[in-house]
């Protein structure tokens, strides 16, 4: 079985759900407390193992590329200026060099698309593919959970939760197969199916192992659902070739692509961070009760 070194993050989207923020600003670089949202989905590839990590951008993302590249004369100044904290934080977070890549996606053609764009950066090994957007909280990062259950089973592994189901129509769903410790194989896999037409209520929750076969029916690029190159169209063909399981995910995925996850995700990050939660929520709690002894007094 081929280790899993290399990871793509994808972040040529257009953030259409983030406007009017994302009209000059990639979605990736908002942040959830004091990191942009990319950084959460770099910092699990990481604590799961990956060495190499491969970006699809696309056109006014080239904040992200100076993101992680080394500021010189700002660690300058940080340093002259006594300001260690700041300096160690930036140098604690420093990729080594040659360790990421950036490939360009030419249009937004859908995720199946992006996946594609690294190809060539990825060859013939399987990789990690994480959806920044996704950003996941738990004890454990979500890839850390899929490569752990890969090292048993090989193969594709996706990490799945389960959404209400009338909602079925917001994810791509997976069937549900026969269990595997804590898993399951797959069976089906559709693109945001109608309640009644969904084979469950498991969704992709943006977190993939993927074998490098699936470049080869993302190349025929056809277009599916909103005439977009759906990766889950790819892996629906794929699974007719190999083996795919699902991993439910212990802890919570916020959709950061999204208002409400967004500021749901800045919330519980707050609320986990010693520095920030009594400055932030102390104030609030007060501003909180005098608003309702004030209504209660109206
Ligand atoms: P989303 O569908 O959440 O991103 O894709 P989007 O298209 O930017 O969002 P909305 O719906 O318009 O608000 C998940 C991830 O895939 C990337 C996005 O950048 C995001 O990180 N993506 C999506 C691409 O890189 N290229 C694409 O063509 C589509």
């Amino acid at each position: 079985m081929k280790r899993v070194r290399k990871a793509v993050i994808p972040v040529a989207g257009l953030g259409t759900r983030f406007l009017p923020a994302t009209k000059s600003m990639p979605k990736e670089m908002l942040t959830i407390v004091d990191r942009p949202v990319v950084q959460y989905a770099v910092d699990e590839a990481l604590e799961a193992g990956i060495e190499h990590i491969v970006f699809v951008t696309g056109r006014n993302k080239s904040a992200i590329e100076d993101y992680f590249d080394l500021q010189p004369e700002l660690n300058g100044f940080l340093a002259r200026s006594g300001k260690l904290e700041q300096l160690n934080c930036l140098q604690e977070l420093q990729l080594p060099a040659g360790s990421i890549s950036f490939t360009r996606q030419q249009s937004p053609l859908g995720l199946g698309h992006a996946v594609w764009c690294a190809r060539d950066m990825i060859g013939d090994e399987p990789f990690a593919l994480l959806l920044p957007d996704m950003v996941s909280f738990g004890e454990k990062g979500c890839l850390a959970g899929i490569m752990d259950f890969y090292e048993r089973t090989g193969g594709n592994v996706i990490a799945v939760e389960q959404c209400h189901p009338a909602e079925t129509n917001r994810y791509g769903i997976v069937g549900k197969g026969k269990e595997f410790g804590a898993g399951f194989a797959i069976d089906a896999m559709v693109e945001k199916p109608a309640p009644t037409e969904a084979p469950s209520n498991y969704y992709i929750n943006g977190r993939y192992l993927l074998q490098p076969e699936v470049f080869a029916i993302l190349g025929r690029q056809e277009p599916g659902a909103g005439s977009e190159i759906q990766l889950t169209d790819a892996m629906l063909r794929l699974l007719a070739e190999q083996p795919f399981f699902a991993v439910p995910f212990e802890g919570r995925m916020y959709d950061c692509g999204s208002k409400e996850g967004f500021v749901q995700a800045n919330v519980a990050f707050a609320l986990a961070r010693n520095d920030v939660r009594d400055h932030v929520f102390d104030p609030i709690a007060a501003m909180m009760s005098s608003l309702e002894q004030r209504v209660a007094a109206e």
